[in-house]
């Protein structure tokens, strides 16, 4: 199982089964236990293609990840994707109510835990707005959520687990500034890695640690002032 959650890229490259060229190229950072890095770069970059790679969505094509020092290859997916709460870009909720969409995967999870993991989430509120609150049905013949709210419950589905590893795959896009701050200071609580792809500067300045990603390469790493000195590209994301 995983332990303490320290994620580690050793020389990763990165091909798609179906592509002819890699989209990751010699990835080398560390990201230390209780960690927050934000992951920043062009669409295209490579960002989510990196974040596939922890739950196993796909093997690493050369070079070796490790998590909690050993190799990533040495845990089962069950190991993996218990200890991993991954929200990806287009969360997906399956047809149901809104209460089994957030305890998927923890089925025995009780009222207190879902409704703590959606407050923390910051969905609490528009859940108890809806019809049948968490009883309300969501996908075919159910409401209509925004790709935000979606975005919410999936985090909720994540935090409900107590992951000791959270990635936020552009899961706060749809967030305004204080609602975001809102569910950044919750997630704290929860004392787990956390790697979180954002678009928003001030989102990514919040983090411990940023990483700036350029054509599946890591272009720069390090605190918000670490990167203003070493790279004029971050230089101008920040002055953009
Ligand atoms: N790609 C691919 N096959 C996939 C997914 C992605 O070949 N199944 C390619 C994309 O075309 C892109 C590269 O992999 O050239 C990196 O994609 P991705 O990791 O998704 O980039 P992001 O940085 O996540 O881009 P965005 O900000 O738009 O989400
Ligand atoms: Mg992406």
């Amino acid at each position: 199982e995983v332990i303490d959650g320290k994620i580690e890229y050793e020389h990763v490259a990165f091909t798609y089964p179906t592509a002819d060229e890699p989209v990751l190229t010699d990835v080398s950072f560390t990201v230390n236990p209780r960690e927050k890095l934000a992951i920043i770069g062009a669409t295209g970059a490579g960002k989510t293609s990196l974040f596939q790679l922890i739950p196993r969505l796909y093997n690493v094509t050369k070079g070796v990840l490790y998590i909690d020092q050993k190799p990533i290859t040495s845990y089962t997916l069950d190991q993996l994707r218990g200890s991993i709460g991954y929200v990806p870009q287009s969360p997906l909720l399956f047809t149901g109510s809104i209460r089994d969409n957030i305890a998927w995967g923890k089925e025995n999870a009780t009222r207190e835990e879902i409704i703590q993991s959606a407050k923390d989430a910051q969905i609490h509120d528009t859940i108890m707005d809806l019809p049948d609150q968490y009883d309300t049905r969501v996908g075919q013949k159910g409401v209509n959520l925004s790709g935000g709210q979606k975005q919410r419950i999936s985090i909720a589905r994540a935090l409900i687990r107590r992951p000791k590893i959270l990635m936020l795959d552009d899961s706060t896009s749809a967030l305004d500034l204080a609602t975001e701050s809102e569910l950044l200071r919750a997630i704290q609580h929860y004392h787990c890695t956390t790697m979180i792809i954002t678009s928003k500067i001030s989102t990514a300045i919040s983090a411990d640690r940023i990483l700036l990603m350029n054509d599946g390469k890591v272009l720069a790493i390090g605190t918000h002032e670490e990167l203003l000195n070493q790279s004029s590209l971050y230089m101008r994301i920040v002055e953009s």
